[in-house]
Protein backbone atom coordinates (compact mmCIF):
# COMPACT_ATOMS: atom_id res chain seq x y z
CA UNK A 1 0.00 0.00 0.00
CA UNK A 2 1.45 3.30 -0.86
CA UNK A 3 2.38 5.57 1.84
CA UNK A 4 1.57 8.59 0.32
CA UNK A 5 -2.10 9.02 1.18
CA UNK A 6 -1.98 9.40 4.59
CA UNK A 7 0.87 11.69 4.60
CA UNK A 8 -1.63 13.65 2.36
CA UNK A 9 -4.17 13.35 4.63
CA UNK A 10 -2.23 14.44 7.44
CA UNK A 11 -1.03 17.49 5.61
CA UNK A 12 -4.54 18.70 4.79
CA UNK A 13 -5.47 18.15 8.12
CA UNK A 14 -2.91 20.01 9.42
CA UNK A 15 -3.98 22.59 7.11
CA UNK A 16 -7.63 22.49 8.23
CA UNK A 17 -6.44 23.18 12.04
CA UNK A 18 -4.28 25.89 10.68
CA UNK A 19 -6.67 27.72 9.14
CA UNK A 20 -8.92 27.57 12.01
CA UNK A 21 -9.86 30.77 13.76
CA UNK A 22 -8.93 30.20 17.30
CA UNK A 23 -9.90 31.49 20.19
CA UNK A 24 -7.60 31.84 23.74
CA UNK A 25 -8.40 33.21 27.17
CA UNK A 26 -5.56 34.23 29.65
CA UNK A 27 -6.56 35.32 33.07
CA UNK A 28 -5.46 38.14 35.45
CA UNK A 29 -4.38 37.62 39.15
CA UNK A 30 -4.43 38.60 42.45
CA UNK A 31 -1.88 37.45 45.02
CA UNK A 32 -2.95 36.47 47.98
CA UNK A 33 0.17 36.56 50.21
CA UNK A 34 4.24 36.29 49.01
CA UNK A 35 4.66 39.70 47.75
CA UNK A 36 8.15 40.57 46.24
CA UNK A 37 9.45 37.38 47.31
CA UNK A 38 9.19 35.88 43.36
CA UNK A 39 12.43 37.12 42.26
CA UNK A 40 14.11 36.25 45.45
CA UNK A 41 13.32 32.65 44.45
CA UNK A 42 10.95 32.37 47.44
CA UNK A 43 6.87 31.41 47.58
CA UNK A 44 3.85 33.64 46.15
CA UNK A 45 0.04 32.21 46.59
CA UNK A 46 -1.63 33.92 43.72
CA UNK A 47 -4.90 32.98 42.25
CA UNK A 48 -6.26 33.62 38.59
CA UNK A 49 -9.07 35.67 38.53
CA UNK A 50 -12.33 36.08 35.93
CA UNK A 51 -10.75 39.08 34.58
CA UNK A 52 -9.06 38.14 31.48
CA UNK A 53 -7.49 38.83 28.07
CA UNK A 54 -8.97 37.11 24.85
CA UNK A 55 -7.67 37.10 21.53
CA UNK A 56 -9.58 36.02 18.24
CA UNK A 57 -7.52 35.15 15.33
CA UNK A 58 -6.39 33.21 12.30
CA UNK A 59 -3.02 32.30 10.37
CA UNK A 60 -2.36 34.78 7.34
CA UNK A 61 -0.63 33.29 4.32
CA UNK A 62 2.39 36.05 4.42
CA UNK A 63 5.11 36.69 6.68
CA UNK A 64 2.91 39.46 8.56
CA UNK A 65 1.60 39.94 12.13
CA UNK A 66 -1.33 42.20 12.64
CA UNK A 67 -2.02 42.75 16.38
CA UNK A 68 -5.63 44.75 16.68
CA UNK A 69 -6.28 46.08 19.83
CA UNK A 70 -10.13 46.39 20.14
CA UNK A 71 -9.93 47.91 23.67
CA UNK A 72 -7.45 50.67 22.39
CA UNK A 73 -8.55 51.02 18.97
CA UNK A 74 -5.72 50.63 17.04
CA UNK A 75 -3.81 47.90 14.39
CA UNK A 76 -0.04 47.91 13.66
CA UNK A 77 1.67 45.24 11.23
CA UNK A 78 5.23 43.90 11.42
CA UNK A 79 6.99 41.38 8.74
CA UNK A 80 8.40 38.32 10.45
CA UNK A 81 10.91 38.60 8.06
CA UNK A 82 12.23 42.16 9.24
CA UNK A 83 13.75 43.04 12.97
CA UNK A 84 11.20 45.11 14.94
CA UNK A 85 11.96 47.30 18.43
CA UNK A 86 9.73 47.67 21.25
CA UNK A 87 7.37 51.08 20.89
CA UNK A 88 6.41 51.72 24.49
CA UNK A 89 3.00 50.92 24.19
CA UNK A 90 0.30 48.05 24.71
CA UNK A 91 1.81 46.42 21.66
CA UNK A 92 5.20 45.70 23.13
CA UNK A 93 4.04 42.56 25.34
CA UNK A 94 2.63 40.90 21.92
CA UNK A 95 5.94 41.94 20.55
CA UNK A 96 7.89 40.64 22.95
CA UNK A 97 6.28 36.92 22.88
CA UNK A 98 6.90 36.73 19.36
CA UNK A 99 10.20 37.77 19.56
CA UNK A 100 11.30 35.59 22.28
CA UNK A 101 9.84 32.47 20.02
CA UNK A 102 11.62 33.70 17.02
CA UNK A 103 15.13 34.18 19.38
CA UNK A 104 14.36 30.27 20.64
CA UNK A 105 14.46 29.12 16.65
CA UNK A 106 11.12 28.48 16.43
CA UNK A 107 9.38 28.81 12.80
CA UNK A 108 6.27 31.07 13.04
CA UNK A 109 3.56 31.66 10.46
CA UNK A 110 1.68 34.81 9.41
CA UNK A 111 -1.19 35.69 11.68
CA UNK A 112 -3.74 38.31 12.72
CA UNK A 113 -4.64 38.82 16.35
CA UNK A 114 -7.81 40.42 17.64
CA UNK A 115 -7.15 41.34 21.24
CA UNK A 116 -9.72 42.43 23.69
CA UNK A 117 -9.73 41.99 27.54
CA UNK A 118 -11.88 42.94 31.27
CA UNK A 119 -8.49 43.11 33.34
CA UNK A 120 -8.44 46.64 34.36
CA UNK A 121 -4.84 48.26 33.49
CA UNK A 122 -2.45 48.96 35.68
CA UNK A 123 -4.47 48.14 38.30
CA UNK A 124 -2.11 45.56 39.65
CA UNK A 125 -3.81 42.35 38.49
CA UNK A 126 -1.24 41.49 35.80
CA UNK A 127 -3.27 42.68 32.96
CA UNK A 128 0.15 42.49 31.14
CA UNK A 129 0.94 38.86 31.69
CA UNK A 130 -2.06 37.92 30.85
CA UNK A 131 -1.14 39.26 27.70
CA UNK A 132 1.68 37.93 26.97
CA UNK A 133 0.16 34.78 27.95
CA UNK A 134 -2.70 34.58 25.85
CA UNK A 135 -0.19 36.07 23.04
CA UNK A 136 2.20 32.68 23.76
CA UNK A 137 -0.35 30.25 23.88
CA UNK A 138 -2.04 31.64 20.74
CA UNK A 139 0.95 31.42 18.60
CA UNK A 140 1.89 27.98 20.73
CA UNK A 141 -1.41 26.62 19.64
CA UNK A 142 -1.47 28.56 15.91
CA UNK A 143 2.00 26.96 14.91
CA UNK A 144 1.51 23.52 16.59
CA UNK A 145 4.68 24.07 18.44
CA UNK A 146 6.25 21.37 21.09
CA UNK A 147 6.79 24.12 23.93
CA UNK A 148 5.79 23.27 27.51
CA UNK A 149 3.56 25.08 29.96
CA UNK A 150 6.50 25.89 32.21
CA UNK A 151 8.69 27.21 29.52
CA UNK A 152 6.03 29.28 28.25
CA UNK A 153 5.68 30.87 30.95
CA UNK A 154 9.32 31.25 31.43
CA UNK A 155 9.57 32.57 27.59
CA UNK A 156 6.73 35.36 28.79
CA UNK A 157 8.68 36.48 31.71
CA UNK A 158 11.80 36.72 29.21
CA UNK A 159 9.54 39.25 26.57
CA UNK A 160 8.54 41.09 29.44
CA UNK A 161 12.38 41.29 31.07
CA UNK A 162 14.34 41.75 27.69
CA UNK A 163 11.79 43.53 25.60
CA UNK A 164 9.52 45.41 27.47
CA UNK A 165 12.34 46.41 30.30
CA UNK A 166 10.47 45.54 33.54
CA UNK A 167 12.89 42.70 35.48
CA UNK A 168 9.58 41.48 36.78
CA UNK A 169 9.47 37.76 38.63
CA UNK A 170 7.66 34.43 37.26
CA UNK A 171 4.48 34.81 39.51
CA UNK A 172 2.17 36.69 37.20
CA UNK A 173 2.74 34.04 33.99
CA UNK A 174 2.74 31.31 36.31
CA UNK A 175 -0.61 31.92 37.88
CA UNK A 176 -2.22 32.81 34.27
CA UNK A 177 -1.05 29.91 32.74
CA UNK A 178 -1.74 27.55 35.67
CA UNK A 179 -4.16 28.15 38.09
CA UNK A 180 -6.94 26.45 38.91
CA UNK A 181 -10.55 27.48 40.14
CA UNK A 182 -11.31 27.01 43.67
CA UNK A 183 -7.89 26.69 44.31
CA UNK A 184 -4.85 29.13 45.18
CA UNK A 185 -1.45 27.96 43.45
CA UNK A 186 1.35 27.53 46.13
CA UNK A 187 4.49 28.35 44.00
CA UNK A 188 8.06 27.92 44.81
CA UNK A 189 10.07 30.17 42.85
CA UNK A 190 13.15 28.64 43.22
CA UNK A 191 12.72 25.18 41.36
CA UNK A 192 8.92 26.08 39.81
CA UNK A 193 7.48 23.16 41.88
CA UNK A 194 3.23 24.10 42.58
CA UNK A 195 0.52 22.60 44.43
CA UNK A 196 -3.06 23.56 44.85
CA UNK A 197 -3.97 24.80 48.00
CA UNK A 198 -8.01 24.79 48.44
CA UNK A 199 -9.56 27.74 49.53
CA UNK A 200 -11.94 27.51 52.03
CA UNK A 201 -13.86 30.42 51.77
CA UNK A 202 -17.31 29.85 51.70
CA UNK A 203 -19.45 32.62 53.33
CA UNK A 204 -16.81 35.43 52.22
CA UNK A 205 -16.41 36.82 48.91
CA UNK A 206 -12.53 38.46 48.17
CA UNK A 207 -13.42 41.99 46.80
CA UNK A 208 -10.58 44.04 45.24
CA UNK A 209 -10.86 48.00 46.18
CA UNK A 210 -9.06 49.71 42.92
CA UNK A 211 -7.34 52.78 44.08
CA UNK A 212 -7.60 54.00 40.35
CA UNK A 213 -3.89 54.83 40.85
CA UNK A 214 -2.09 53.36 37.86
CA UNK A 215 1.18 51.74 38.75
CA UNK A 216 4.08 51.81 36.35
CA UNK A 217 6.94 49.13 36.90
CA UNK A 218 8.97 50.57 34.50
CA UNK A 219 9.09 54.00 35.96
CA UNK A 220 8.15 52.76 39.48
CA UNK A 221 10.96 51.73 42.18
CA UNK A 222 10.27 47.94 41.30
CA UNK A 223 13.81 47.62 39.69
CA UNK A 224 15.31 49.42 42.91
CA UNK A 225 13.87 47.08 44.83
CA UNK A 226 15.15 43.76 43.11
CA UNK A 227 18.69 45.81 43.07
CA UNK A 228 18.55 46.24 46.95
CA UNK A 229 17.48 42.45 47.06
CA UNK A 230 20.95 41.14 45.65
CA UNK A 231 22.78 43.07 47.23
CA UNK A 232 21.46 42.06 50.82
CA UNK A 233 21.75 38.74 49.99
CA UNK A 234 25.16 39.26 48.54
CA UNK A 235 26.39 41.19 51.82
CA UNK A 236 24.49 38.43 53.96
CA UNK A 237 25.91 35.71 52.08
CA UNK A 238 29.57 37.12 52.66
CA UNK A 239 28.81 36.92 56.66
CA UNK A 240 27.09 33.50 57.06
CA UNK A 241 30.97 32.52 55.11
CA UNK A 242 32.53 34.20 57.89
CA UNK A 243 30.39 33.19 60.61
CA UNK A 244 30.67 29.55 58.80
CA UNK A 245 26.95 29.20 58.48
CA UNK A 246 24.56 28.36 55.67
CA UNK A 247 25.55 29.13 52.09
CA UNK A 248 22.84 31.61 50.93
CA UNK A 249 22.20 32.35 46.82
CA UNK A 250 18.82 34.64 47.44
CA UNK A 251 16.83 35.92 50.21
CA UNK A 252 15.18 32.75 49.93
CA UNK A 253 18.02 30.78 51.66
CA UNK A 254 17.58 32.73 54.82
CA UNK A 255 15.35 32.18 57.81
CA UNK A 256 14.18 34.61 59.93
CA UNK A 257 16.35 33.10 63.10
CA UNK A 258 19.51 33.32 60.99
CA UNK A 259 18.76 36.75 59.27
CA UNK A 260 19.12 37.87 63.13
CA UNK A 261 22.06 37.05 63.35
CA UNK A 262 23.68 38.13 59.99
CA UNK A 263 21.46 41.25 59.91
CA UNK A 264 24.29 43.56 61.10
CA UNK A 265 25.84 43.41 57.98
CA UNK A 266 23.09 45.44 55.48
CA UNK A 267 22.49 48.84 55.87
CA UNK A 268 19.22 49.85 57.56
CA UNK A 269 17.11 49.93 53.78
CA UNK A 270 18.79 46.59 53.06
CA UNK A 271 17.87 45.50 56.29
CA UNK A 272 14.04 46.34 56.09
CA UNK A 273 13.78 44.55 52.41
CA UNK A 274 15.57 41.61 53.67
CA UNK A 275 13.38 41.05 56.76
CA UNK A 276 10.27 41.87 54.99
CA UNK A 277 11.18 39.09 52.26
CA UNK A 278 12.30 36.66 54.80
CA UNK A 279 9.22 37.40 57.04
CA UNK A 280 7.13 37.01 53.78
CA UNK A 281 8.35 34.02 52.72
CA UNK A 282 7.22 31.99 56.40
CA UNK A 283 3.65 34.20 55.95
CA UNK A 284 2.97 32.54 52.84
CA UNK A 285 4.03 29.26 54.05
CA UNK A 286 2.16 29.73 57.61
CA UNK A 287 -0.85 31.26 55.20
CA UNK A 288 -0.83 27.79 53.01
CA UNK A 289 -0.97 26.09 56.71
CA UNK A 290 -3.91 28.24 57.84
CA UNK A 291 -5.89 27.62 54.55
CA UNK A 292 -5.16 23.83 54.93
CA UNK A 293 -7.16 23.71 58.60
CA UNK A 294 -9.81 25.91 57.97
CA UNK A 295 -8.32 28.61 59.86
CA UNK A 296 -9.38 31.99 58.13
CA UNK A 297 -8.94 34.08 61.17
CA UNK A 298 -4.93 33.18 60.90
CA UNK A 299 -5.19 33.70 57.41
CA UNK A 300 -6.40 37.23 57.36
CA UNK A 301 -4.45 38.47 60.05
CA UNK A 302 -1.35 37.30 57.81
CA UNK A 303 -2.85 39.27 54.96
CA UNK A 304 -2.56 42.46 57.63
CA UNK A 305 0.69 41.45 58.65
CA UNK A 306 1.89 41.31 54.90
CA UNK A 307 0.16 44.77 54.28
CA UNK A 308 1.90 46.03 57.23
CA UNK A 309 5.52 44.82 55.92
CA UNK A 310 4.82 46.46 52.21
CA UNK A 311 4.07 50.02 53.97
CA UNK A 312 7.01 49.70 56.51
CA UNK A 313 9.49 47.74 55.43
CA UNK A 314 9.11 47.42 51.97
CA UNK A 315 7.66 50.56 51.28
CA UNK A 316 6.01 49.58 48.20
CA UNK A 317 2.64 51.04 49.65
CA UNK A 318 1.36 54.67 49.08
CA UNK A 319 -1.48 56.55 51.83
CA UNK A 320 -4.51 55.43 49.43
CA UNK A 321 -3.82 51.54 49.66
CA UNK A 322 -2.69 52.23 53.52
CA UNK A 323 -6.54 53.86 53.73
CA UNK A 324 -8.52 51.02 52.28
CA UNK A 325 -6.62 48.83 54.35
CA UNK A 326 -7.16 50.64 57.82
CA UNK A 327 -11.04 51.05 57.13
CA UNK A 328 -11.65 48.28 56.01
CA UNK A 329 -9.65 46.45 59.40
CA UNK A 330 -12.22 48.50 61.25
CA UNK A 331 -15.38 46.92 59.78
CA UNK A 332 -16.76 43.63 61.65
CA UNK A 333 -16.64 40.97 58.91
CA UNK A 334 -13.75 41.57 57.55
CA UNK A 335 -10.78 39.08 58.40
CA UNK A 336 -8.09 40.36 56.09
CA UNK A 337 -7.01 43.06 53.64
CA UNK A 338 -3.58 43.77 51.99
CA UNK A 339 -2.62 45.80 48.88
CA UNK A 340 -1.79 43.06 46.08
CA UNK A 341 0.92 42.98 43.80
CA UNK A 342 3.78 44.86 43.23
CA UNK A 343 2.19 48.03 45.07
CA UNK A 344 2.45 51.99 44.59
CA UNK A 345 -1.03 52.07 43.85
CA UNK A 346 -3.40 49.25 42.71
CA UNK A 347 -5.82 47.42 44.33
CA UNK A 348 -6.34 45.29 47.98
CA UNK A 349 -7.99 42.32 48.10
CA UNK A 350 -10.17 42.11 50.91
CA UNK A 351 -11.64 38.76 52.64
CA UNK A 352 -15.15 40.05 53.33
CA UNK A 353 -18.50 38.12 54.78
CA UNK A 354 -21.14 37.65 52.41
CA UNK A 355 -23.30 39.62 54.07
CA UNK A 356 -20.90 42.50 54.26
CA UNK A 357 -19.99 43.14 51.01
CA UNK A 358 -22.67 45.69 50.46
CA UNK A 359 -21.83 47.97 53.66
CA UNK A 360 -18.04 47.34 52.99
CA UNK A 361 -18.32 49.03 49.56
CA UNK A 362 -20.69 51.71 50.61
CA UNK A 363 -18.39 52.60 53.85
CA UNK A 364 -15.06 52.59 52.14
CA UNK A 365 -16.39 54.65 49.40
CA UNK A 366 -17.27 57.21 51.78
CA UNK A 367 -14.09 57.23 53.60
CA UNK A 368 -11.91 56.81 50.43
CA UNK A 369 -13.60 59.86 48.50
CA UNK A 370 -13.39 61.96 52.09
CA UNK A 371 -9.69 61.80 51.59
CA UNK A 372 -8.50 61.43 47.98
CA UNK A 373 -11.96 63.12 46.36
CA UNK A 374 -12.84 60.57 43.81
CA UNK A 375 -14.19 56.92 44.44
CA UNK A 376 -12.67 53.43 44.42
CA UNK A 377 -13.43 50.76 42.20
CA UNK A 378 -14.92 47.45 43.71
CA UNK A 379 -14.73 43.75 42.01
CA UNK A 380 -16.30 41.01 43.29
CA UNK A 381 -13.95 38.39 42.01
CA UNK A 382 -14.20 34.67 41.76
CA UNK A 383 -10.93 32.19 40.79
CA UNK A 384 -10.46 30.75 37.73
CA UNK A 385 -8.82 28.11 36.28
CA UNK A 386 -5.26 29.41 34.27
CA UNK A 387 -5.81 30.01 30.45
CA UNK A 388 -7.41 27.94 27.75
CA UNK A 389 -7.81 27.90 24.25
CA UNK A 390 -10.77 26.50 21.64
CA UNK A 391 -11.12 26.72 17.71
CA UNK A 392 -13.93 28.86 17.13
CA UNK A 393 -15.55 26.58 14.06
C1 LIG B 1 4.66 42.26 39.92
C2 LIG B 1 5.65 41.34 39.22
C3 LIG B 1 5.70 39.98 39.94
C4 LIG B 1 5.95 40.15 41.44
C5 LIG B 1 4.99 41.18 42.03
C6 LIG B 1 5.31 41.49 43.46
O1 LIG B 1 3.37 41.77 39.79
O2 LIG B 1 5.27 41.14 37.88
O3 LIG B 1 6.69 39.17 39.34
O4 LIG B 1 7.27 40.48 41.68
O5 LIG B 1 5.00 42.39 41.29
O6 LIG B 1 5.09 40.38 44.27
Amino acid sequence: MSTKRPLTLLLVLSKIRKVKPLKIRAPGRINLIGEHTDYNSGFVLPCAINREITIRGKERKDKKVVLHSLDFGEKIEIDLKKSFSPRGDWADYPLGVIKEYLEKGFFLSGMELEISGNIPIGAGLSSSAALEVATALFIKTLNNLKIEKTELALLCQKAENSFVGVSCGIMDQFASLFSKKGFALFLDCRNLSYSYVPLPFSGYKIILADTKKKHRLTSSFYNQRRKECRQAAKLLSEEAKKKKLLEIKSLRDTSPEIFQELKGSLSQVLGKRAKHVVEENERTERAVEALKKNDLISFGNLLYASHNSLRDLYEVSCPELNLLVEEGKKMPGVLGARMTGAGFGGCTINLVKEETTDKFQEKISLSFSAAFGHRPDFYLCETTDGASFKTTR
